[in-house]
């Protein structure tokens, strides 16, 4: 992408909750399935973005140290904020980095978590890249964009084939966890309100503010209606696709 299309982007999603489907109920019942955590773990969270499942995590383990990495340094700067009123600013720790790349030591962290962000270097090659991160029995924890429905309808799988060619159906991404060297421990998929309450809303509503923004931008204005057809195909073909929670347990 160039970095003309990354500033849209990023413009389109400022100051919207959440950077992805979520919500705090789904990350506290993945949460629940991790069993075995000291009672001070060690987390990483990936792609934390403005990172409401930073705060959800910190306030759930109120012990736990985070670090939160994010490669767009405005979402780090809210987190910071946000991490500051609740309380927590001192158990989490925020830092500029490449997911692909990740400046940590290998056995530094009993959890990593990326809701909504593992995609963006592709799946396959983040399980492989962060297990080593992953102290002995440690968990890695992550949503991911599937396709629930078998033959999912014509138009839907035309839009994501531009979007996501690499999404797959949730089956093959439980099997890509347990062939990459991880005990499958849960999965379960988003409730539609996830998609809504904290993410889509609120998008909809930047959407209809930035048509008038870049009223003379044709690339820009490129970008919204594609945003505009991903929320549509949303209302459309829900039941066909989903974001699946994927709690796998590193084995050594
Ligand atoms: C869909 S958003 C999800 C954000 C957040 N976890 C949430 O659920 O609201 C994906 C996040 O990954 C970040 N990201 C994408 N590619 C990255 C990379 N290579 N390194 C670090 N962060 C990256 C983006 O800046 C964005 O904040």
């Amino acid at each position: 992408m160039t970095d003309r299309l990354w500033d849209i982007l990023f413009d389109i999603h400022a100051d919207l909750p959440r950077q992805g489907p979520g919500d705090d109920e789904s990350t506290l019942r993945a949460l629940t399935q991790c069993e075995g955590l000291p009672a001070a773990p060690a987390i990483l969270d990936i792609g934390c973005g403005p990172g409401m499942q930073t705060l959800a995590l910190a306030r759930a383990r109120p012990e736990a140290h985070i670090a939160a990495i994010d490669f767009h340094q405005p979402y780090l700067d809210d987190l910071d904020g946000r991490a500051d009123a609740a309380g927590c600013a001192d158990r989490i720790v925020t830092q500029r980095a490449d997911m692909a790349d990740l400046p940590f030591a290998h056995g530094t962290f009993d959890l990593i978590w990326s809701e909504g962000a593992a995609y963006s270097m592709g799946v396959d090659a983040a399980l492989a890249a962060w297990k080593p991160l992953l102290r002995e029995g440690g968990y890695l924890t992550f949503t991911e964009l599937v396709w629930l429905a078998d033959e999912p309808p014509e138009t839907a799988a035309a839009f994501f084939a531009e979007e996501y060619p690499a999404m797959r159906h949730d089956d093959a991404v439980a099997d890509a966890v347990e062939a990459a060297g991880y005990a499958l421990i849960d999965r379960f998929v988003l409730p539609d309100a996830a998609w809504w309450t904290h993410y889509y809303t609120p998008l909809s509503e930047r959407l209809a503010l930035l048509d008038r923004k870049y009223a003379d931008d044709a690339e820009a204005l490129g970008v919204i209606a594609t945003s505009k057809r991903e929320i549509e195909m949303r209302r459309r073909f829900g039941t066909a696709y989903g974001y699946e929670f994927f709690v796998a347990r590193e084995t050594a």
